[in-house]
């Protein structure tokens, strides 16, 4: 590689997850996040924001996944700032068919100033973040989904503060949503419960950054926050389904297991929602519930981190 091309690597201002993103940086993206959202509250969607950060800016949104919020919140507000935006599924990339990561993250860096990409392992999104000399959201991986738990946290502070000294429980499979939650309450200082089985305990790196209560409730007292998430990722296979099914019943969010929490703990889950399986309609329509506010923030907490990633 040569020095130049390694410096301006160097440089690149990529959002690839939350433990390696400065803190300082993170707490940045979210005033920005909620001053872009006050500034244009009841406009309009498709109208344009005041400033145009994104003007002249081409972005690439892929997806090896299927997507209902991250890829209309990231198109969406890709054009509120002024920027134009491609939507392409992995199958229909060469990526499917073969093309190697390397070689897509350089062309794709020849036509494109930002690529946002929902893939399977986090070695690809890493392998195009190397290879590319233009910034790299990462979408979701089958170990992380930092987007996601930006606006979370987002939602949480807008609706009860400062979350730091908080305490957060998570309920159910210990998968990549808990794992970017787990790198958040190291940045953002709240403290992280799990609640599981034992047989899907988070990924041991992760140790360290959370305590284990296997008793669900238990693990709900004194909560500010209870979430959850589908209890089969779409990287697991079908087939467990019955077994998963089995060992998270006991760690369904329901009336009941709110009513261990504080009496204003929030409840939360990124969407999208198997009702009456990890939570119940109940909870999720309840007054706790604070779901459809934390997929709006996708949007608002999406368009601060991909000006953060273009300096703009
Ligand atoms: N929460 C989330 O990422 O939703 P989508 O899979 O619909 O993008
Ligand atoms: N854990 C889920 C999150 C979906 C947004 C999955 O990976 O399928």
């Amino acid at each position: 590689m040569s020095p130049a091309i390694h410096q301006q690597r160097q440089r690149m201002t990529h959002f690839l997850d939350i433990h390696n993103t400065d803190t300082a940086d993170l707490r940045a993206i979210l005033d920005h996040a909620n001053a872009m959202k006050t500034a244009r509250a009841g406009r309009p969607k498709g109208t344009p924001d005041d400033e145009q950060p994104l003007a002249g800016h081409m972005v690439a949104l892929i997806f090896e996944k299927p997507s209902t919020r991250t890829r209309v919140s990231f198109d969406v507000g890709v054009r509120q700032m002024g920027g134009q935006s491609m939507v392409l599924s992995g199958a229909e990339l060469q990526l499917g068919h073969g093309e190697t990561i390397a070689d897509t993250a350089r062309v794709l860096s020849r036509y494109v100033d930002l690529i946002m990409i929902r893939t399977f392992e986090e070695a690809v999104l890493h392998e195009l973040a190397e290879f590319a000399s233009v910034p790299v959201i990462n979408g979701l991986t089958d170990d992380s989904h930092p987007c996601q738990i930006m606006a979370d946290v987002m939602t949480f502070e807008e609706h009860r503060g400062p979350i730091k000294g908080k305490k957060v429980v998570w309920s159910g499979d210990g998968n990549n949503v808990f794992a970017s939650f787990a790198h958040a309450a190291k940045q953002f200082e709240f403290d992280l419960t799990f609640t599981g089985p034992e047989v899907l305990d988070p990924a041991q790196v992760l140790d360290g950054l959370y305590t284990i209560e296997r008793n669900p409730e238990k693990a709900v007292e004194g909560a500010d926050l209870i979430v959850t998430d589908t209890w089969i990722s779409m990287h697991e296979a079908q087939s467990a389904r019955e077994r998963r099914h089995n060992l998270l019943r006991p760690y369904q969010v329901n009336a009941d297991l709110m009513s261990h929490a504080k009496g204003d703990a929030l409840f939360m889950h990124c969407l999208p929602a198997h009702r009456e399986e990890e939570a119940t309609s109940e909870v999720m329509d309840g007054p706790h519930s604070v779901i459809f506010d934390e997929a709006e923030n996708r949007l608002h907490a999406q368009k601060a981190i991909m000006r953060w990633c273009l300096g703009e």
